[in-house]
């Protein structure tokens, strides 16, 4: 088991947590090798705390618990099953056995009382990951993690994967507990330093991946489609070219020489600035396709992600629409996908804002692999200052049926990129820890309600006494967020490039395209079929129909999809510019509610993660009052139209 500074947080892992295995009488029996030395490993710290026992591959003396790897087909499965006043762990390979471990861990004494239980478990999605936007040197714009907000990067540090791996391994360990098994350990935007982790710095790359290997995790990289290039010296990245694919080919290799069981490649090409295909002549198809070639032999996959826009586009052509981009560059494309490729797609059409409609991508393209990506780093949600756990959204957008099948089906992975870093709570706002931890539960479970997901983290971590109070804080908040920043699904709003605190016309005339298009007398983007931009269209029946008309489109959404005049009534009743000052007071009422409630737990809470939550908690609520008042003003002097309760507005 990995061992940390006293300063570092165990986060759900506390010691406590593992009371009920640790005072038991355990048999690990089966199997070897990395992962199995760790469930055992992970029994006998806990037995050394609590007086159990635990023992390997011995002849069955009396145990309370039995760990049994019984074959090794790689399987994440396990069996659970109270028998007899014994309880059983039953994998037919390694990571099933570690799965079934912390699911012991999870339901603490639960896990030994009671008769007669026998359940499976397996993972519904095969691929559960984490992007990391880490850069192995400091960018000077962005610092070490793009989108970061938890300090510097958990495998580089000084321009190098860091000596010591002890807290990898720790991480390691946290995401194999929440169910995660594949992580990428660098940016999507693969600057001069990082490109060559392929090639002459993979010696790194292969130390990271040991070090997570031990629980189960594979190692990914992002690579660069300019690579031959920028690292090998050729004229040319053009996919269809030999010499390139030779490159690969040799690149890749030399890759799986380091890490055998590396995980493959994770590409952002002719993206805000990325090298792709496109400049080529070639399509992604044939771009990703290349790379799925070289990854082939070994079991390795392309991650080729769907993010492609104009981000250079001019704010007075009405007709072009970022929303529609990933659509209208992919869906063409169906088909041509190689098998070990796999498209991912964000969760939204335009970029993790609070509220987005589904891709409508997702559902769109039946013949190619799709992994949906999701942003766990609060880029657009506060930047682990606020707290807003993303549970709920999540939820709503794997359980939404694009055409009859729930997202979570139609997805081969979920993939998350990463809000940890080297802060001592791992995500700055320790509150955050649960978007972690959520996002791994759900990847596992899809259908599981996110607020057992939260019960179950805040258990693990706070222990009983303060869990009403924490829930409190937390189950609302992300509509608590939502109330107080962009209504109703028109997003952004924010002061353009760093993404934090109000700037309603931030981005209104900025060629990265996303507007709103306030004036005196309405609100909103058109993006109907009959007057707009034919966004709605995308998506299958009934969501073209749904979408369509103001009249059927979900409030939450109605600025995303039309535009209205102030005074339209919503099917809350209330029109749109009386719901803009109303959410925009509730908003800051709920943070102030949500900071007395932390206020009340001091003393049943660690005294460090309550301090540091109290200090964030002023934090958001000044920027709460911050956007309060930037968009309530903002609106009332833009529609001349009061409060109807009177309150102050500057
Ligand atoms: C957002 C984000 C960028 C990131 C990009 C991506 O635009 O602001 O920092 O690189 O998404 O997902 O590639």
């Amino acid at each position: 088991m990995p061992h940390l500074p006293e300063s570092v947080d165990p986060a759900w892992l506390t010691p406590g947590a593992f009371r009920a295995i640790g005072s038991r009488r355990t048999l690990v029996r089966g199997g070897e090798g990395p992962v199995v030395d760790s469930v055992h490993e992970e029994v006998a710290e806990a037995c050394a705390r609590f007086g159990g026992h635990v023992e390997r591959d011995a002849s069955p003396g009396p145990y309370d618990l039995l760990l049994d790897l019984t074959g090794d087909d790689g399987s994440e499965a396990f069996t659970f099953t109270r028998d007899d006043g014994r309880t059983t762990v039953t994998a037919s390979g390694r990571p099933g056995l570690l799965y079934g471990l912390f699911h012991v861990v999870r339901l603490g004494e639960d896990a030994f009382r009671g008769e007669a239980r026998r359940e499976t478990h397996r993972p519904a999605l095969g691929l559960r990951m984490l992007d990391h936007w880490d850069n192995v040197a400091v960018h000077p714009v962005m610092g070490q993690v793009e989108r970061g907000y938890a300090g510097g990067s958990l495998f580089w540090e000084d321009g190098r994967a860091r000596g010591n791996l002890e807290r990898v391994r720790a991480y390691g360990r946290l995401l194999a507990s929440c169910g995660i098994n594949a992580v990428a350990v660098n940016n999507v935007n693969v600057h001069r330093a990082e490109a060559r982790l392929l090639t002459d710095r993979i010696g790194e790359v292969a130390a990271i991946a040991c070090a997570l290997r031990a629980y189960g995790i594979r190692t990914h990289l992002s690579v660069s489609f300019a690579a031959p290039v920028v690292l090998g010296g050729l004229a040319t990245a053009d996919p269809l070219e030999g010499g390139v694919r030779a490159w690969w080919a040799e690149a890749t290799a030399r890759v799986y020489e380091a890490i055998p069981d590396f995980g493959g490649y994770v590409v952002k090409a002719d993206s805000e600035g990325q090298p792709g295909p496109f400049a080529y002549g070639r399509s992604h198809a044939e771009g990703a396709n290349m790379l799925a070639g070289a990854l082939e032999p070994y079991g390795g996959t392309v991650h080729w992600r769907a993010f492609v826009y104009d981000h250079r586009q001019d704010w007075r052509d009405r007709t072009t629409d970022r929303a529609r981009a990933a659509y209208d560059h992919f869906v063409p494309l169906d088909g041509e996908f190689a098998s070990n490729a796999v498209l991912q797609v964000k969760h939204g059409p335009m970029d993790f804002q609070v509220r987005e409609p589904v891709s409508p991508l997702i559902g769109a393209m039946p013949a190619t692999r799709l992994a949906v990506e999701l942003q766990a780093t609060q880029e657009y949600t506060g930047q682990q200052r606020h707290v807003c756990w993303l549970g709920p959204m999540w939820s709503e957008v794997l359980r939404f049926r694009p055409d009859g099948t729930p997202v979570a089906e139609l997805a081969d992975a979920l993939v998350a990129v990463s809000n940890v870093g080297d802060d001592r709570f791992w995500t700055g706002h320790p509150l955050a820890q649960a978007n972690l931890y959520t996002f791994g539960r759900l990847a596992w479970r899809p259908d599981a309600d996110p607020l057992e997901i939260l019960d179950e983290w805040i258990g693990l971590t706070f222990g009983t006494e303060p869990a009403a109070g924490v829930r409190t804080v937390m189950e609302g908040s992300w509509r608590t967020y939502e109330k107080y920043t962009a209504p109703l699904g028109v997003g952004f709003m924010v002061q353009p490039g760093h993404h934090y605190g109000p700037s309603v016309d931030g981005y209104e005339y900025s060629p990265w395209g996303t507007y709103h298009f306030a004036d005196r007398d309405g609100i909103g983007v058109d993006r109907s079929a009959a007057t707009g931009t034919g966004y709605a269209a995308q998506y299958a029946k009934p969501w073209a129909e749904v979408y369509e008309s103001p009249e059927t489109c979900p409030d939450e959404l109605l600025l995303f999809f039309h535009h209205v005049p102030y005074g339209h009534v919503l099917h809350s009743g209330r029109t749109v510019i009386q719901h803009i000052y109303d959410t925009h007071f509730e908003g800051v009422e709920e943070v102030e509610a949500a900071r007395r409630v932390w206020a009340s737990l001091v003393g049943l809470v660690d005294a460090e993660r309550h301090a540091r939550v109290t200090e964030r908690f002023e934090e958001q609520l000044r920027c709460a009052r911050e956007w309060r008042d930037q968009i309530n003003s903002y609106f009332f002097r833009k529609s001349g139209v009061p409060d109807a309760h009177g309150r102050r507005i500057h």
